[in-house]
């Protein structure tokens, strides 16, 4: 996006980034999670928050519907405003990472040209991580009940119904939600975060 500002111009911070890390004894970074309604994003992003926490880490969920409470308030469903809510989760999140944090986001985020600019604003910190169950296996938890509506026409654009998900081509992680319990997908996640985040420099 375009900078429409003048006269900006950018401080450097006078902590460095490893004197954080060393601190907190891990990277900071993103977790990025992405899939359809009811692949299990904020469960499983709440249970490594609430697990990594336990062990001293900096651990932050960006959650979609509690973010769209706030920040997001002004977005509906709309291709454009999914679009300016991951630009701004990105936004946030890569910050976040910047700060030392590791940040867990817990949005749908279905157009791949979204999570793009999420992975730029957050440079080579960020992992996708992509929670891989089908509409079925998403529409028979239907935790929410909103495919339940979204099928009776009452939702419009929901994701996997009558607006698209473009599930991502490389993903850094892959779980398949559908066939794994929440502990066996938990296991797989803190395993992942600490071969690629932990740091004793
Ligand atoms: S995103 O597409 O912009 O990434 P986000 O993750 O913030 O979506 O919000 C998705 C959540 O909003 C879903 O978990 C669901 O609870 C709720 N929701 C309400 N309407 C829709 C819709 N039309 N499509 C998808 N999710 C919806």
């Amino acid at each position: 996006m375009p900078i429409k500002s003048t006269n900006i111009s950018a401080v450097e911070h006078r902590v460095e980034k490893d004197a954080r890390w060393r601190a907190n004894g891990h990277r900071g970074g993103v977790l990025w999670f992405t899939g359809l309604s009811g692949s299990g994003k904020t469960t499983l992003a709440l249970e490594l928050e609430r697990t990594l926490f336990a062990k001293g880490w900096q651990a932050y969920v960006l959650d979609g519907d509690n973010v769209r409470h706030g920040l997001s308030s002004d977005l509906g469903f709309s291709p454009a405003d999914r679009t300016e809510n991951i630009r701004r989760i990105g936004e946030v999140a890569g910050l976040f990472a910047d700060s030392g944090f590791l940040v867990l986001t817990a949005f749908i985020s279905p157009y791949r040209a979204d999570r793009k600019l999420a992975r730029g604003a957050a440079s080579d910190t960020f992992h996708e991580v992509y929670l891989e169950a089908d509409v079925e296996a998403c529409e028979k938890r239907d935790p929410k009940g909103l495919y339940v509506k979204a099928r009776r026409g009452e939702i419009p654009d929901f994701t996997g119904i009558s607006a698209p998900y473009e599930a991502p081509e490389k993903p850094e992680l892959a779980i398949d939600t559908a066939a794994l319990d929440v502990a066996q997908s938990l296991a797989i996640l803190l395993d992942y975060a600490e071969r690629n985040f932990a740091f004793d420099g």
